[in-house]
């Protein structure tokens, strides 16, 4: 499973990175706002930081006015991924900006029709939001194994980004239901290393050792 980074912050970014835990990562207009950064000057530093996708979402909402957008933040490196919202025209959008050669995020997807029309017009990923899906008392992780079903069913290649994962158990689910890719905060990922019995243990192993009186170095 790939781990992309849900953020704009460049210095959570790079401690991750070095662990080798990022290889995405996926931005959007709040968390641009969040990062306080312009965002053509932020995801061109993310790029540089990162070798994988970094997303980049378009704002506008008509089909060619997404695309002009979509080809500007394109310019910005090799591995921008272009996201367009799961609309009609954002569909339309992705279509032009995959057949001219760009990686492309369908993004705000609710539904498993909505993500079967993304994999038709040429998605690289499709990100179904799991946590906005819980919000409103639904279970996101039955959106993820139905696209799961559905485009294993037809060998459709767009990968599934698990998205809006806000607890470490989405991130379990996701893996084990076979999403290609998660994303993240920053803080989620970090929490997945714990597990208070690996912190009760590691007390009595030191307890010990002081009993022991020795030391390594
Ligand atoms: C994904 O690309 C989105 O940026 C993100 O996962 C949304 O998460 P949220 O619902 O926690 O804002």
């Amino acid at each position: 499973m790939k781990f992309f980074v849900d953020t704009a912050e460049v210095d959570a970014i790079k401690e991750l990175n070095e662990l080798g835990m990022v290889d995405g990562v996926t931005t959007n207009p709040s968390l641009i706002l969040k990062s306080g950064r312009d965002i053509l000057e932020v995801t061109k530093e993310i790029t540089q930081i990162v070798d994988g996708p970094v997303s980049a979402e378009v704002v506008a909402l008509d089909a060619d006015a997404m695309i002009e957008e979509g080809r500007k933040l394109a310019t910005i490196a090799d591995n921008i991924a272009v996201k367009v919202p799961l609309t009609w025209d954002g569909l339309k959008a992705c279509k032009v900006l995959s057949g001219e050669g760009n990686m492309v995020n369908v993004t705000l997807c609710f539904s498993a029709n909505q993500a079967l029309l993304a994999a038709k017009a040429g998605a690289t990923f499709i990100s179904p939001f799991i946590g906005r899906l819980d919000d409103i008392n639904l279970d996101g992780m039955d959106l993820i194994a139905d696209i799961r079903t559905i485009y294993d069913n037809y060998g459709f290649e767009t990968q599934i980004l698990a998205a809006s994962i806000r607890t470490v158990n989405h991130a379990t689910q996701s893996a084990l239901i076979g999403a290609d890719v998660m994303t993240a905060p920053p803080e989620v990922i970090k929490k997945m290393a714990s597990h208070p019995l690996t912190d009760k243990g590691l007390e009595t192993f030191l307890k010990d050792w002081e009993k022991t009186g020795q030391k390594i170095l």
